[in-house]
């Protein structure tokens, strides 16, 4: 057998990320109509509007998009009231947060996050060579005063989701001021705001603000939710413009593409879209959290378009779930073997889950009993 190249050392730490299945191939395996709530993506579809403009962009695919992303980079400024400059694309926020930890992060310096949050934030630091630190959850909930503790003179960037997937917990602009108070001035903090649209609070964010301050915040917003582009990938940074510069040093020239372009600025101006999205988002939630009631499980309350199950086995849960055509994603890879993480669907889904999920609970109660 031929040697395999070697891999430097600490590439080895990181656990590859593994997606659920396509839902084309659960049906094929299982011959039937499944439902995918797996990926908390936006169960509306995308906007009409954006799907137009892939129709119209999909004749000039034999060009390379405009690597400055202009025209959107110019409407998202106006939008956001932020100069064009503050503002940074990727494939997806997924390929921001890399970015980022590549941009300001080499082997000997740390890189802080929280456990159970986005995977991607441990698979960036480490891809550097730093060294990955994680705080425990508080309860839920991100212990930010537990990360301010955990600051080092090595720490050079922290990532925090707000709200945090898988938990849907969230903290208030007060209390991000408070941390950015305690640690030193000169660490990114990248803040993933990727379910900005969903999380309508009171107190919630004042992040573009604390850019506009000059604070050496990176916040990340995408596409992929309440615009129902996960596929194309598009995600945007906003930061001052050296934060944005050093994003620039490691990014490829063209990395996100004319087709995702074109669809985005379509969705941006499709104000119904959004609309219909978040109210169907709404009714959802409370449906879900009304028959998880009746059904007797555990939750946690969500301002996102998921809610964080407690099935006692979500492995187990899940896997039976899977077999009754519903897709949900079990925890145990995000630390919370316990749980499974449900995506808030149409009337229709959320019906089907709630049934599924009825049924695989006894059908695994009687398992139980009968084994005993
Ligand atoms: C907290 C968080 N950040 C980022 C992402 C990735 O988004 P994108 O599709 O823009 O890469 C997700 C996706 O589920 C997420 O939950």
């Amino acid at each position: 057998m031929t040697k395999l190249p070697r891999l430097p050392d600490y590439l080895l730490q990181i656990q590859p990320y593994v997606p659920g299945k396509p839902i084309e191939e659960v049906e094929r395996e299982l011959g039937i109509v499944a439902i995918k709530l797996a990926s908390n993506e936006n169960p509306l579809g995308p906007s009409p509007l954006a799907v137009e403009a892939i129709h119209a962009a999909a004749t000039r695919v034999h060009l390379y998009p405009d690597g400055s992303t202009w025209y959107l980079r110019e409407r998202l400024a106006a939008r956001l009231n932020v100069p064009a400059d503050h503002l940074a694309f990727g494939a997806g926020s997924c390929e921001l947060i890399l970015l980022a930890s590549h941009g300001h992060l080499q082997q000997g310096d740390e890189g802080l996050t929280s456990e159970s949050t986005f995977p991607v934030y441990a698979a960036g630091i480490l891809s550097t060579g730093a060294r990955l630190v994680e705080v425990p959850l508080e309860g839920d909930a991100i212990d930010l005063e537990g990360i301010a503790g955990a600051v080092t003179p090595r720490t050079r960037v922290i990532y925090l989701a707000n709200p945090n997937n898988p938990t849907g917990s969230w903290f208030t602009a007060g209390r991000f001021d408070a941390l950015l108070a305690q640690i030193p001035e000169e660490i990114l903090v990248v803040l993933d705001e990727a379910y900005y649209e969903y999380a309508d609070q009171p107190g919630y964010s004042r992040s573009i603000d604390l850019v506009r301050e000059g604070r050496n915040v990176l916040v990340l917003r995408t596409f992929s939710k309440v615009y129902g582009l996960a596929g194309l990938r598009l995600g945007y940074g906003i930061a001052r413009p050296e934060i944005v510069a050093a994003l620039d040093r490691v990014r490829h020239p063209f990395n996100t593409s004319s087709v995702a372009q074109a669809a985005a600025l379509a969705a941006l101006d499709d104000d119904a879209h959004v609309r219909c999205s978040l109210e169907m988002n709404r009714a959802g939630l409370a449906q879900l959290s009304r028959g998880l009631a009746e059904t007797g499980v555990s939750f946690l309350p969500s301002v996102t378009n998921f809610i964080l199950v407690d099935v006692g086995d979500g492995k187990a849960v899940s896997d039976a779930m899977l077999r009754l055509g519903v897709v949900v994603r079990p925890m145990d890879w995000m630390g919370i073997p316990q749980s499974i993480r449900v995506t808030v669907g149409t009337a229709e889904e959320n019906r089907k889950f709630l049934d599924a999920l009825a049924r695989a609970l006894a059908a695994l109660r009687e398992a139980r009993v009968g084994g005993s």
